[in-house]
């Protein structure tokens, strides 16, 4: 997909870092106008467990972000229980009662969209989200290139969770191939 903007960067200049210092993640998601301010949520989730956050740099300057976080079909986060449809959807795409890693949020400036970013975040994602052990990725996406993008990657789909006030896709990617699996 080709855009306006900044060039496409080169491979190498495209960094996606694990952890960032706080204050610098509240300045660049401030500027970016995402919200006006970090969620309580995600602020709660980035420092309960640091590699929570992955920025992506160009040049050192941040241009995106991820947030992830250990979840299953029954609970969000401890102590935070998903709905029965929501468990219902998960646990179809699972094929049962499991934990996965949730990609919480991912966010990309606008003006760095369309330059194959997104696609090089997922490859890194998967293989950092397998390396700390998960068997597969869960992520609610209402955004169309969000969800095009995970068709492409293979991702199997459901549709019809509310986050945060609209139906969603839930996109699902088993990470480990186990028994009986293709
Ligand atoms: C999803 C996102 C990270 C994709 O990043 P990106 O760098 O623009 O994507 P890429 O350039 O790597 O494109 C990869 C694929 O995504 C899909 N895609 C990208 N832009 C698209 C668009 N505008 N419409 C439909 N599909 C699109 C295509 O499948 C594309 O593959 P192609 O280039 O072979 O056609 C970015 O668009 C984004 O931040 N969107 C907003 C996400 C959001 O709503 N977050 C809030 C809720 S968590």
């Amino acid at each position: 997909m080709v855009a306006g903007g900044p060039p496409v960067p080169a491979d190498d200049d495209v960094r996606f870092l694990v952890r960032c210092e706080f204050d610098e993640f509240r300045r660049y998601y401030r500027e970016a106008g995402w919200l006006p301010d970090v969620g309580e949520v995600e602020e709660m989730i980035i420092r309960r467990d640091p590699d929570a956050l992955i920025v992506f740099r160009v040049a050192g300057r941040i241009v995106g972000h991820a947030i992830w976080h250990g979840s299953s079909t029954r609970e969000m986060r401890a102590g935070d229980p998903r709905d029965a449809n929501d468990t219902r959807i998960l646990e179809g795409l699972l094929g049962g009662p499991a934990e996965f890693a949730e990609l919480h949020e991912l966010w990309l400036v606008r003006e760095y969209r369309g330059k194959g970013i997104g696609r090089r975040f997922f490859d890194f994602f998967e293989a950092f989200i397998r390396s700390r052990g998960f068997s597969s990725i869960i992520y609610y996406a209402f955004d169309p290139a969000a969800v095009d993008l995970c068709r492409s990657r293979g991702y199997r789909e459901a549709y019809g969770v509310e986050t945060v006030g609209r139906m969603s896709y839930v996109l699902c990617l088993p990470l480990l191939k186990g028994p009986g699996q293709a």
